[in-house]
């Protein structure tokens, strides 16, 4: 079976379950799983038995898919992602991403953990990706060209779409919630940065660096699905006074960025 056509099967697999066209996908990343608390649950399927899903390995995500209500809209929900670190290729990573486009989606929502390379950002601060750095080893769109999905050459100009940034910001703002707009480094992880490497990502651009997110949205973008994603700053990444990484710190972080994270998210999705 091609890719393509797994991605088809999939779909269809869901579709026989349940009636449900969702506007809006969420890809909900490392300790920001509250915003499930307020979906009002439809349906859900665990990743395992849905055929063709890759299945999640990190022990902070369960992995389902999640269809339900929010801000009285439709969404579907991916609680747990696919990192590249966990030993899946880019094309099992995004794939789901295809598969929530083709279920009906017209956005979509991404969140995850990042370490703040920008010095003037705090712990816990938030800040929603303007523009991205590609830094990870491999690109989803690697290989023939799914023309069913898009073009050869996807146009990255705007990768996030600069109307819900903005809204993004003015929610934050009416609501006193620490957040910035930035740029996204992505890197394949699993290990943290060396100081060297903090130092370069600032110096070329970079306000916070992660491990997930870049080919979800490079994917998203070959389809031409508009994209906000957002940051919680679980760490301080200062080349020049750098503490050593511990992840309960990372996940605390993440844990008390997640009420405004999950507020703007709500908010956008009522507007969108
Ligand atoms: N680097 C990469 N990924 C991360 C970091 C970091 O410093 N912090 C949280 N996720």
């Amino acid at each position: 079976m091609t890719y393509s056509e797994k991605i088809h099967q999939t779909t269809d697999f869901i579709k026989s379950q349940f009636d449900f066209t969702p506007e809006f996908g969420i890809i909900l990343g490392t300790g920001l799983g509250a915003l499930v608390n307020d979906i009002k649950i439809h349906h859900e399927l665990a990743y395992e038995d849905i055929p063709g899903f890759p299945v999640s390995t990190v022990e902070s995500h369960k992995g389902r898919l999640i269809f339900g209500e929010l801000s009285g809209k439709k969404v579907v929900a991916m609680q747990g992602r696919f990192h590249y670190y966990e030993g899946y290729d880019m094309k099992a990573v995004t794939f789901p991403v295809r598969v929530l486009k083709l279920l009906g989606i017209r956005k979509l929502f991404v969140s995850n953990a990042a370490g703040g390379v920008n010095l003037n950002f705090k712990v816990a601060d938030l800040m929603i990706i303007e523009d991205h750095i590609d830094l990870t080893k491999e690109n989803p769109l690697t290989g023939a060209n799914l023309d069913e999905f898009g073009g050869r050459f996807p146009d990255m100009s705007e990768p996030y779409e600069r109307k819900m940034i903005d809204q993004g910001l003015e929610v934050a703002k009416t609501n006193n919630i620490p957040c910035h707009e930035g740029v996204y480094v992505g890197v394949s992880g699993p290990n943290l940065e060396t100081r060297a490497e903090y130092r370069y990502i600032g110096r070329i651009g970079g306000d916070a660096v992660g491990m997930s997110t870049i080919p979800e949205v490079i994917v998203a973008r070959h389809m031409d699905l508009p994209v906000f994603a957002i940051s919680a700053i679980t760490d301080l990444c200062d080349p020049d006074n750098l503490e050593k990484a511990e992840i309960s710190k990372i996940l605390e972080a993440a844990f008390k960025a997640e009420k405004g994270m999950t507020l703007i998210i709500k908010e956008l999705i009522a507007k969108n």
